[in-house]
């Protein structure tokens, strides 16, 4: 077992945590990672207390360990966090400067605060805010990107600064990445891209098929997916052969999305929306968000194989390399 800061923190068995994904993400998958020994995670996406509450209420029907809610500040209904906090063990954010109001709110309601940063400002500003613990985000990620620097060399900065417990997000789909980061002082990684191709998740089996064909040079840094988007202009881990696609793309929409209400939506050329199970229309031309981490992905599996194989290696990494049992302490 590999026990860290975070495990001890959040009441985990395994130092790795289920990215915010938005539609991606599922109550089964939370359910499943957190089942594993991660934190599994659900992402709030803007669509109502009686949504969340479903969730909420599908993943503790799953498990009765510990998961998040993570929340895009452009997106936040604080009736959700107060709803999330008080039912989920950790309440995350992304994408807005470090609030202490929310996370004063958080922790009122009896759950820990997290927030995903990408630079050394934001680090200190998330700690100051009373987050009890925080992400640093590498421009190997997939999805939005936050800052400008890659992950070893956010994650060394932000070490050397702050005190409380340090997850590395970005490009990290492998046993040896994850064993890297924790040699380096993180207490876990979140990982997002190695579990959109799980059994659990809702992503379009197109996108996941685009990601087993990808390797980690496929997954590029670009702009271009940002119409419709609330947290555009922004930089996005994306697959190449999404952004060709939707060049090559003669129409103005790329297809149509179906809402919670069962209501439908146009999808524009270059949305910042990823397809799920749901969304019909040229599935490859969509916002195929993908991390470095993408050439890891090689199969559909449950997400509890992704958490085992990832902490079992980096255990059998670490000890390896340390020549005892590995004990991460921060
Ligand atoms: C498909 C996808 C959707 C994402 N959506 C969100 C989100 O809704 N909220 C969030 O905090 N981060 C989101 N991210 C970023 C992740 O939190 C995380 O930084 C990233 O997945 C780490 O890189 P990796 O994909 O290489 O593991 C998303 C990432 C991906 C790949």
């Amino acid at each position: 077992m590999l026990s860290t800061r975070f495990t001890r923190l959040v009441g985990c068995s395994a130092p790795i945590q289920l990215a915010g994904m938005g539609r991606v993400l599922t109550a089964e998958l939370a359910a499943a990672v957190s089942e594993a020994g991660g934190l599994g995670m659900v992402t709030d996406t803007g669509a109502g207390a009686s949504a969340l509450e479903a969730k909420l209420k599908a993943i503790r029907e799953r498990t009765a360990l510990p998961f998040g809610v993570n929340f895009l500040i452009p997106l936040l209904d604080r009736d959700c966090v107060r709803l999330a906090a008080g039912r989920a063990k950790v309440c995350d954010f992304f994408w807005g400067e470090p609030d202490r109001t929310l996370v004063d709110l958080v922790h009122s309601a009896g759950a820990l605060a997290s927030w995903q940063v990408g630079s050394l400002r934001e680090a200190l500003a998330a700690r100051d805010a009373g987050c009890d613990f925080i992400i640093a985000q590498g421009i190997e990620a997939g999805g939005h990107i936050r800052g400008k620097i890659g992950v070893l060399a956010l994650l060394s900065e932000v070490l050397d600064a702050v005190d409380i417990p340090v997850l590395a997000a970005g490009g990290i789909g492998s046993g040896r990445s994850l064993a890297a980061v924790l040699a380096a002082g993180a207490a876990g990684a979140r990982v997002g891209t190695r579990f959109i191709a799980t059994s659990e998740s809702a992503a379009h089996p197109s996108y996941i098929a685009a990601l087993i064909a990808a390797r980690s040079e496929d997954s590029i840094r670009s702009t271009l997916h940002s119409v419709d988007c609330p947290l555009c202009p922004s930089t996005h881990g994306v697959l190449a052969s999404a952004v060709e696609a939707a060049r090559r793309l003669d129409t103005e929409t790329a297809g149509e999305l179906q809402l919670v209400d069962g209501t439908t939506r146009s999808i524009l050329k270059f949305a910042g929306f990823r397809p799920d199970r749901t969304t019909r229309g040229t599935i490859e031309a969509m916002a195929l968000y993908a991390g470095q981490s993408v050439g890891w992905v090689r199969e559909v599996t449950p997400a509890a194989e992704v958490v085992r194989e990832l902490a079992e290696r980096a255990e059998q990494l670490l000890q390896t390399w340390l020549g005892e049992p590995a004990t991460p302490t921060r």
